[in-house]
């Protein structure tokens, strides 16, 4: 018999790691006293205001906006950075379709470019090539918490009088040089969906450095009412993207007990990190000198699937086997069933001539990460040292038996 547990073998863990998300009395105090106080709208509590406070405080940016959740918050954005029908917004082809997605919704064109292959983040040697007189802004990703080289991006910006937005749905907690992501470029977007590294279930915040970006955001958020103002008085076209109480009060809970997790998290991938570079075939995902933290929204490897004898999806099966939580990357954006088809944007934008033939475009690097990466939940990193090691166990073993993966059948989602 096989030594792999898809085969029949004993597999590596079988206790289930640390249930995702967590919470304890506090979450539960937090609902009761929203409950209790019948104000469940953000307009008239104080749980959504004061988690707007702390979440200021936390990331050091001097605005934060809580709203629905992490797309809204990249569409309102943009919506403060002026960017709107026919701009130009440049963005990496790996992210989640949100990324994508909000730059689509507030009619602007999305111009794709490839990635770093070290970080998975958007490569800033493609970006200059990339701007035309319609550039307006630009969109990154903070990849799994591993943060772009935001000194570059920085420096393009200011060169060509261009905007940064930072999409930091995987990374909270991530710093660079110090400073935590979404404080960086012009505003920073953030998703507590319940994958995200702090959660209600839904929700999101726009951090900015600048008043009258914030002022702006606060607006779109709120019907495009402008404060002290009579309440039916709509100065802009904005939406009702507003956080509840609840959220605010589970939040303001898990924001409490974020730095302690997060300190576990960052030593269990050090550790990781260090283990894992032994295993022939095996690359985790790296991090810039600039990136000081990394707030890990889950465990990236790049697996080598000549050196395994088998494909990315087989590794993976063999894995889950193993016991170990995990999941295939996202596709490359520009490859989105969307772009494939003369109906995928309509009806929100019906002439598609003056984009980019988004289907037909090619971005290697992203191609071979989204084929070759696997995502290991961060619950990988929430328990013991030895819990983490198991990653490293389960990749050795998978590796070790590679003779026997052809016979694996690979899940590829
Ligand atoms: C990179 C990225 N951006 C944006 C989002 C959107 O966040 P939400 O699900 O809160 O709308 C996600 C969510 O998974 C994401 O991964």
């Amino acid at each position: 018999m096989s030594d792999l547990a898809a085969l029949g073998g004993t597999p590596v863990r079988s206790i289930p790691y640390p249930p995702w998300p967590q919470f304890d009395n506090s979450e539960r105090d937090g609902l009761l006293r929203v409950l209790d106080s019948r104000n469940w709208w953000a307009n008239q509590g104080t749980e959504v205001r004061n988690f707007e406070r702390e979440w200021a405080e936390f990331t050091g940016a001097p605005h934060a906006t809580a709203m629905t959740n992490g797309t809204n918050t990249l569409e309102a954005a943009l919506l403060a950075l002026g960017v709107g029908q026919g701009d130009e917004v440049i963005v990496p082809d790996w992210s989640f379709f949100a990324t994508i997605g909000a730059i689509l919704s507030v009619n602007a064109i999305p111009v794709i470019v490839d990635i770093d292959p070290l970080t998975g983040t958007i490569d800033p040697t493609l970006i200059e090539a990339a701007i035309t007189d319609r550039t307006k802004a630009i969109v990154v990703v903070h990849v799994s918490g591993s943060v772009a080289d935001m000194d570059a991006i920085g420096a393009i910006a200011t060169k060509r009088g261009l905007r940064v937005l930072e999409d930091c749905a995987h990374a909270h907690g991530s710093t660079w040089h110090g400073k935590h992501v979404g404080t960086l470029g012009d505003a920073g977007s953030f998703s507590f969906q319940s994958s995200k590294l702090m959660t209600a279930g839904e929700g999101g915040a726009v951090i900015t450095k600048h008043q009258d970006i914030a002022d702006l955001v606060n607006s779109y958020v709120n019907c495009g009412r402008d404060p002290g103002t009579w309440y039916y008085r709509h100065f802009r076209l904005g939406d009702n993207w507003r956080m509840t109480e609840w959220q605010g009060a589970v939040l303001r809970s898990q924001l409490a007990r974020f730095p302690e997790q997060q300190i576990n998290r960052a030593a269990n991938a050090d550790l990781l990190n260090l283990e894992l570079a032994k295993i022939p075939g095996v690359t985790p995902q790296g991090r810039l000198p600039g990136c000081d933290s990394q707030g890990n929204y889950c465990y990236v490897v790049f697996v080598d699937p000549q050196e395994f004898g088998g494909s990315r999806d087989q590794i993976r099966s063999a894995l889950l086997a193993e016991g170990l939580p995990l999941t295939t990357s996202y596709p490359a954006m520009h490859s989105f069933d969307l772009f494939q088809h003369a109906d995928g944007l309509a009806p929100r934008i019906r002439d598609f001539s003056h984009y980019p033939p988004y289907a037909r475009e090619s971005f290697p690097v992203t191609d071979r990460l989204a084929a070759t990466s696997l995502w290991f939940t961060t619950a990988v990193l929430m328990g013991s040292s030895e819990d983490a090691l198991d990653v490293a166990r389960a990749l050795e073993k998978v590796h070790g038996a590679r003779h026997e993966l052809a016979s694996v059948v690979g899940v590829e989602y």
